[in-house]
């Protein structure tokens, strides 16, 4: 819908205005905060860009909805209704930005009646506009995007993040996950440190597939769509239908690639990011 392009271009001209705030803190010394493990930060910088962000696109369009990343870390319940919903990750890659290490997006994606109909990620340091919208294609800097199309996984360079699960269950499914495909054999394993941008590599043929799990739904939401425009595909690690609630998923040139990867790959439990967190990892209310 043309009114969905028109929301698409002032997230993109919200999120390079918001982008100066970060590239401005990026040098200097910051404030590190902890969340859910020792390796889950946020600074002050991420609850401002969040508060920029959600009160710039609020100010337009009154009625819309938010999932934002430090909202919800504030206590904010995860509600992808029908109504049409921002899904903000104010900094993707917090650690990068806390180390300087020169990897960090902004992440808006663009959901309505539960579809995403558009994603951004302005990958801020490299100065690189990611963006997509559904049936439109998706962009880099305005240029467009393709997958490699890479159909073998013996040929593929495959991307994943170590996360910030920190339990030995977590940690054991993960090294063993790389070992696996370090020996299908793969060309290479890489992390780059952000979700967001790990899966636009997947979208500039950069990188043939992208697997993770334990991140959240804005960090990929607004990923998904433009490797889904680029060409690519987006599945669950388990092999069914992209979830962006699951905590899993599988970004590949080709479905080939993403079936592969899926068989090989184990995932370890994680609470859905649309359930009450008061409730059991295995989604009962008490166990
Ligand atoms: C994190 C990054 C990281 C991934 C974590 C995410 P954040 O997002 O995307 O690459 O491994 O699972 O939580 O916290 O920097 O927005």
């Amino acid at each position: 819908m043309a009114e969905w392009t028109e929301c698409m271009n002032f997230g993109i001209s919200v999120a390079k205005q918001a982008s100066q705030v970060v590239l401005d803190a990026f040098k200097k010394d910051k404030e590190v905060m902890l969340k859910s493990s020792p390796a889950d930060l946020v600074t002050e910088t991420d609850q401002r860009v969040e508060k920029i962000l959600i009160s710039a696109i609020k100010e337009k369009y009154p009625t819309h909805k938010f999932i934002g990343e430090e909202s919800v870390a504030a206590g904010d319940r995860v509600e992808l209704t029908k109504a049409p919903t921002w899904i903000i990750d104010p900094i993707d890659g917090t650690v990068n930005f806390v180390h300087r290490f020169p990897f960090v997006a902004i992440s808006i994606a663009f959901a309505v009646n539960q579809q995403t109909e558009f994603g951004i990620v302005y990958s801020l340091v490299e100065d690189k506009m990611y963006c997509a919208q559904k049936g439109k294609g998706a962009f880099l800097n305005g240029v467009p995007l393709l997958t490699s199309g890479q159909e073998d996984v013996n040929q593929c360079l495959v991307v994943t993040e170590i996360g910030a699960e920190r339990d030995d269950l977590a940690l054991y499914t993960m090294t063993s996950n790389i070992m696996r495909l370090l020996k299908l054999p793969v060309h290479g394993v890489r992390a780059v440190g952000t979700a967001a941008v790990d899966m636009c590599l997947i979208a500039t043929g950069g990188a043939d597939v992208y697997y993770h799990i334990g991140m959240h739904c804005w960090d990929i939401a607004a990923s998904a769509i433009i490797v889904q425009e680029a060409g690519g595909v987006v599945i669950d690690t388990d092999g069914s239908e992209f979830d962006m609630m699951s905590r899993k998923v599988i970004a590949a040139s080709s479905l080939p690639v993403a079936k592969r990867i899926a068989e090989v790959v184990q995932a370890f439990p994680c609470r859905r990011d649309d359930v009450d967190p008061s409730m059991c990892i295995c989604g009962a209310s008490s166990c």
